[in-house]
């Protein structure tokens, strides 16, 4: 059933963890180390977004975006055809940064202002819904103070809650990593936080979810056990006894 409140993820169980979805308006971190999922879960909730008529943007930042999208062909939850027809726009941020004349390696307040006006734009004039930003913390390198960092969350967000939309920032953490962010900032100012981590059992690496934090709901705080099938993400309860080794 729709519920104009939440916004769906469409990942199972996910939703269900989280009361019915994300709430609407929210950015979330999507924090994991490398090979954790971040990408594949920011396109499954895209993809999903389109089914429920809600357009979609994609800005890549590690990646060039043909290599994601040619990775996300075996999937079954895969629709080429909503990238081709701009249900989901795709942005690479090297071709964002060359458009606006983003040369500094350390932007200034107003390189800032112009990289949130311009996204800002974009979601107003197509009417995107979701957003998925991976990954932000590639966006941090190029802002390097705590301060400049907070006010393009902050701004950004604002973007996303004043179209009644959702966001995903990818973060990007080192295996063993203390917090959910490179910066610390970027976890204060998130409105959610969702956690992708490994954890080794028997010689094998299993793939953990945990939501930490998600502003406007209660959830479920345990860990899952993250499957990446070929249908898409499934999460399944964790057994006791294991031990977790992000
Ligand atoms: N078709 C597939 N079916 C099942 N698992 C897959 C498939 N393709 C990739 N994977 C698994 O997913 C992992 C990559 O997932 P993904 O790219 O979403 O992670 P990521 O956290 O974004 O990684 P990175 O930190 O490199 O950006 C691969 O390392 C592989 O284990
Ligand atoms: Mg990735």
């Amino acid at each position: 059933m729709y519920n104009p409140d939440r916004c769906k993820t469409g990942i199972g169980e996910l939703d269900s963890l989280l009361n019915g979805g994300i709430p609407r308006g929210n950015s979330v971190l999507i924090s994991g180390s490398c090979g954790t999922g971040k990408t594949t879960l920011s396109l499954e909730f895209l993809i999903h977004g389109v089914e429920n008529g809600e357009k979609g943007l994609y800005i890549s930042a590690t990646e060039i975006s043909s290599k994601v999208m040619k990775n996300m062909v075996p999937f079954q939850f895969f629709r080429e055809e909503y990238f081709d027809s701009g249900k989901i726009k795709i942005m690479d941020i090297p071709n964002i940064y060359s458009k606006l004349n983003l040369k500094k390696l350390e932007f200034e307040q107003e390189d800032i202002d112009r990289l949130v006006n311009y996204i800002g734009e974009i979601v107003k004039n197509d009417g995107i819904k979701r957003i998925a930003v991976d990954s932000l913390t590639s966006i941090c390198y190029r802002l390097r103070t705590e301060e400049k960092i907070r006010d393009f969350i902050i701004k950004f967000e604002e973007i996303v809650s004043k179209m009644g939309g959702t966001a995903l920032m990818i973060s990007e953490l080192l295996p063993n990593a203390k917090g959910y962010s490179q910066y610390g900032v970027e976890e204060a100012v998130a409105d959610g936080i969702i956690l992708l981590g490994n954890l080794k059992r028997r010689g094998d690496l299993l793939r953990t979810l945990q939501i930490i934090k998600m502003r406007g709901t209660s959830h479920s705080r345990a860990e899952y056990v993250m499957d990446i099938t070929p249908l898409g993400i499934m999460l399944s309860p964790l057994l006791k006894g294991w031990t977790v080794n992000q």
